[in-house]
């Protein structure tokens, strides 16, 4: 039997059969625990079920003698120091493929919500401003028929393309989420991992969605430079990592008008403050990091995460492991 620290309950059955196993430690809070007691209690234990808001670095590795599995509940992983992890032979798991089509849907409902100005629909008939059929009231950017880029086109990126085929859209795309996003060739509308260069996607789309990891190469890959190459119609929609987009070029872009709105699941820092200056910008919709977030998805997600770590601490191969550990 090992220790295993869960640092947020997981309201689902796959909790129980790691329990079943193992003597489990879980975070009782909303909250994440505090970086430090994140330390103190990986210092204890052989295995960690780890969320995307802890920081698993170099040092938290170093001083956790005992560490034999990560597993982390989320398909991306930049917040796991994959390379100290591997030198001490620690495997790391995440959860792909089962929150696929939910984070797919919010790229989807985002990009929709943008384009028709929703939020501003909704709020005039809360506010009493529903006074009459408008001919140029609310008017909204034609989704059939647009151009959607997509920036990382790995499994998520595919599946916002599938939606986007039901709206007639033409789809152009960057290599696949995992490779680089500036590979060269042709990839419209297809389904294969090779595609255009970056500048060639921005200035091509009405829409554009972004579906790479956060890595050093894809950090801030969204600035200036790069908005300025977007039509000042198109609409930008992040359900990935925040920091691949730099917010004080997105909060620039939005008050200069450069580009005509934007949608985000995803911001840097999490959470945004309120009082945050990107909030203040023009045509922009944050929502609270909830593209896995349907029951069914989050459920498949902690079956993964726990299948992972038992594998682990069994010294076997993890279903999903994303480094070669052992
Ligand atoms: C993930 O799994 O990486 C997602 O961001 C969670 O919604």
């Amino acid at each position: 039997m090992a220790r295993c620290f869960v640092t947020r309950w997981l309201p689902f059955p796959a909790l129980d059969r790691l329990s079943a196993r193992h003597e489990v430690d879980v975070w009782p809070e909303r909250l994440p625990p505090p970086y430090e007691e994140l330390v103190a209690r990986a210092a204890e234990a052989e295995g960690l079920l780890t969320l995307l808001t802890d920081r698993v670095d170099a040092a938290l590795i170093e001083h956790s003698p005992r560490l034999r599995a990560i597993s982390n509940y989320a398909v991306g992983y930049d917040n796991v120091d994959l390379e100290a992890a591997s030198a001490r032979g620690i495997p790391v798991g995440n959860t792909p493929d089962v929150l696929t089509d939910a984070t797919a849907d919010l790229a989807f409902a985002l990009l929709l919500t943008a384009a028709r100005k929703l939020p501003e629909a909704i709020t005039a008939v809360r506010d009493g401003d529903w006074l009459t059929w408008e001919p140029a009231q609310y008017l909204g950017a034609a989704v059939n028929d647009a151009t959607l880029g997509i920036v990382g086109f790995g499994r998520i990126g595919q599946a916002v393309a599938r939606r986007a085929s039901g709206f007639e859209m033409t789809v152009v795309h960057t290599g696949s989420g995992s490779g680089s996003v500036s590979g060269l060739g042709l990839g419209v509308g297809s389904g294969s991992g090779s595609g255009e260069a970056l500048d060639a996607v921005l200035e091509r789309s009405d829409f554009v969605s972004l579906h790479c990891p956060l890595t050093p190469e894809t950090y801030h890959l969204i600035d200036d430079a790069a908005l300025s190459r977007m039509k000042r119609t198109a609409i930008l929609i992040n359900t990935a990592r925040g920091p691949i987009v730099n917010h004080d070029a997105l909060r620039r872009a939005l008050i200069a008008g450069e580009i005509a709105g934007a949608a985000l699941d995803v911001t840097d820092p999490e959470p945004l403050p309120p009082d945050d200056p990107l909030l203040a910008a023009p045509n922009l919709i944050v929502v609270p990091h909830i593209g896995s977030a349907t029951r069914a998805a989050r459920e498949r997600m902690a079956d993964l995460a726990v299948d992972n770590l038992l594998a682990g601490l069994d010294g076997q191969p993890m279903p999903h492991q994303v480094n070669p550990a052992r």
